[in-house]
């Protein structure tokens, strides 16, 4: 195991009805600045509980962070949080909204534009931001990153700022999430553990079984919630498995991977593909590619939760990838870019982006522009 150190600061308050808590955990004395997406709370109750939690509360909104946050958009809730004097910022939605209010949070305490942190990828300089969680994917309500979109040039950067001081997540507000949605947060969700733990074997027996809880207990409750689903103990553990995923316990002293999600956010930003379905095809076609440097985990990985113990090792490894493309298939998502109607343009253009840019992903620094090609050609 390597060295780490550790920290989480985020608070989390679980559970139905703990909305209302909102008017204990903010100081009254703040200036607020509430962030919403397109208006879903509206429909679900949970902007109305957001509302009356904060009844003697000083706050303002702001509407339209989208999905996929683009900066376009962050700009101006940077200048309605500076004209107003916002010092506390409590984002309301899913990981966009989430997302774009770490960097309204960093962009408020700084003074050129906004986009400058994001190409800087780093700005600790913020004003706190809490979060009411309405879609489990990301993890971003217990963790410093965020994902920024350009529109203009079709660029998508990740970003890391603060934690949140706190997270609710009350369950109930997941019922009204759509069949689409809850796939993408199921397949978000199983890759981000992919990512920190399909790299190298027998690093970390604690790290692994953690990692293997979540993926099994996902694995479970998929084909009872695939559709949405209105179980308040199903969605509780789909809520916290998410949660868990990206909040930093499952990559203690362990390595990680993260080119899936490298290459798939490049195919939202050229695409719009959501962030979800980007990494059920992308993940798949790295395994395959990568099936040698992976080879002990993947065997791991499909013994424990597949249960694939029989045939040679090639033969295990192969139905290990099946069963993998099987699953995200099962939740309704596409596994080959060309079901997506994308094809070698985008290929070329990833692969360009990737070289002009000298990256080399993955927890063997080695996924470059051309192992990103093979990568894609693979699940083409
Ligand atoms: O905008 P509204 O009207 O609220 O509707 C949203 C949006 O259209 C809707 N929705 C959210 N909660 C709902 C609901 N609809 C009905 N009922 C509810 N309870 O869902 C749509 C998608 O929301 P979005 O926030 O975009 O989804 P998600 O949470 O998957 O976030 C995706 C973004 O997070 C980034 C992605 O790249 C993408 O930009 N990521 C952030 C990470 C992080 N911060 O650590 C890590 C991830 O890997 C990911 O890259
Ligand atoms: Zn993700």
């Amino acid at each position: 195991m390597d060295n780490f150190v550790f920290q989480n600061p985020t608070k989390l308050i679980f559970g139905k009805g703990m909305i209302s808590s909102l008017s204990k955990e903010i100081p009254l004395d703040k200036k607020i600045m509430v962030t919403f997406g397109g208006g879903s709370v509206k429909r679900n109750g949970v902007y109305d509980a957001v509302k009356s939690a904060l009844a003697n509360h000083d706050y303002i909104e702001f509407w339209g962070i989208e999905p996929n946050p683009s900066i376009e958009t962050l700009r101006k809730a940077i200048a309605l949080g500076k004209e107003n004097k916002v010092d506390f910022l409590l984002a309301v939605g899913g990981g966009s909204v989430i997302d774009g209010t770490k960097l309204i949070s960093a962009g408020l305490c700084y003074d050129g534009d906004a986009w400058e942190l994001v190409k800087k990828g780093r700005y600790m300089k913020t004003v706190p931001l809490a979060t009411v969680l309405t879609l489990p994917a990301t993890g971003s309500e217990m963790n410093s990153g965020a994902v920024i979109s350009r529109s203009e040039t079709k660029e998508k950067y990740a970003f890391y700022s603060n934690f949140p001081v706190f997270s609710i997540l009350d369950p109930t507000v997941t019922f009204t999430l759509s069949k689409r949605q809850v796939a993408c947060g199921i397949a978000d969700t199983f890759v981000h553990v992919m990512e920190q733990y399909m790299t190298t074997p027998g690093q970390s027996r604690v790290m692994d079984r953690w990692s293997e809880g979540i993926l099994k207990t996902v694995v479970e409750i998929a084909p009872a919630i695939r559709n949405g689903s209105n179980d308040y103990d199903l969605m509780s553990d789909f809520m916290l498995s998410a949660t868990m995923g990206l909040n930093g316990f499952l990559a203690l002293g362990v390595t990680q991977d993260w080119c899936t999600h490298m290459i798939g956010h490049e195919l939202t930003a050229l695409h719009g593909l959501t962030h979800g379905a980007t990494l059920a095809i992308v993940f798949p076609g790295t395994l395959k590619v990568l099936r040698e440097q992976k080879k002990g985990k993947i065997l791991q990985y499909g013994e424990r939760i597949w249960n694939i113990v029989e045939g040679s090792v090639q033969e295990r490894i192969d139905r290990t990838i099946e069963k993998t493309e099987e699953f995200f298939a099962s939740l309704g998502l596409s596994t080959r870019l060309h079901q997506e109607g994308i094809g070698e343009e985008t290929i070329a253009e990833i692969e360009r982006r990737f070289n002009e840019r000298g990256v080399a992903f993955g927890e063997a620094a080695n996924v470059t522009g051309s192992v990103a090609r093979k990568i894609l050609e693979s699940v083409i």
